[in-house]
């Protein structure tokens, strides 16, 4: 157990995307209100296991730090969450943070995730504006619609649910039907709320799991 003012951290470690797998301890000294991010900027700034054998820092991904661009996602004692918002404070030590399970490692902590951004593009999943003109008027929503709409257009890319969901798994991935999941349904369904019919004239499809499935056959 670390002392009463420290933090103990357990990361999985990988070199490369192909070699083995290993895990490193680390203890740093406790500061109120730090996260795992602000945690993983520390051991950067003095990348020294806790047995005190020099190391390199941890490659993970970062931006918002605010919860909200979603590239932060990991596993933070076996859920998959957003490291920014993850405060040392309300976690069990050690805190064990791994790279998610379900997508191809970068290196440490960051994966590769874009199979998300391949799937929005397979099914047109956003607004087409490119420039600043006027759209016109744009459609008309009852206001029961947009209350139903806008919650799911907030999804911000994280994929988490993809890393819990048990449908994505070896099997499917095999098959590479590991492309749908909430994420794409998400924005998608947002958008289309209003119109349901699969296929539309503007080449977006009302039904994303559809589409995938379609294309994927
Ligand atoms: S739908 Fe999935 S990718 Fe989007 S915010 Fe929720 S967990 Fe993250
Ligand atoms: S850094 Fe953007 S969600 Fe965590």
């Amino acid at each position: 157990m670390p002392n009463a003012r420290a933090v103990l951290l357990k990361i999985k470690r990988q070199n490369t995307p192909t070699s083995k797998s290993y895990w490193e301890e680390f203890e740093l000294p406790y500061h109120a209100g730090m996260n795992v991010i602000s945690s993983l900027m520390e051991i950067a700034a003095n990348p020294v296991t806790r047995e005190g054998k020099a190391t390199t820092p941890i490659t993970y991904d970062s931006n918002c730090l605010e919860e909200v661009c979603g590239s932060c996602a990991m596993l933070i004692n076996g859920k998959a969450r957003m490291a920014c918002s993850a405060l040392i404070d309300n976690l069990e030590q050690p805190v064990k943070l791994e790279p998610f399970s379900k997508f191809p490692i970068v290196r440490d902590l960051a994966t590769d995730r874009s199979v998300l951004f391949e799937n929005l593009k397979a099914v047109k999943a956003w607004v087409p504006i490119d420039g600043t003109y006027d759209l016109g008027p744009g459609p008309r929503m009852t206001a029961e619609q947009q209350e139903q709409a806008y919650p799911i257009s907030r999804c911000i890319s994280c994929c988490c649910c993809m890393e819990a969901c048990p449908q994505v798994n070896e099997d499917l991935r095999r098959r590479r039907h590991h492309r749908a999941g909430a994420a794409v349904q998400h924005p998608s369904h947002g958008q289309s709320v209003t119109a349901r019919a699969p296929g539309g004239s503007d080449g977006r499809w009302r039904d994303p799991g559809m589409r995938l499935r379609a294309e994927l056959r």
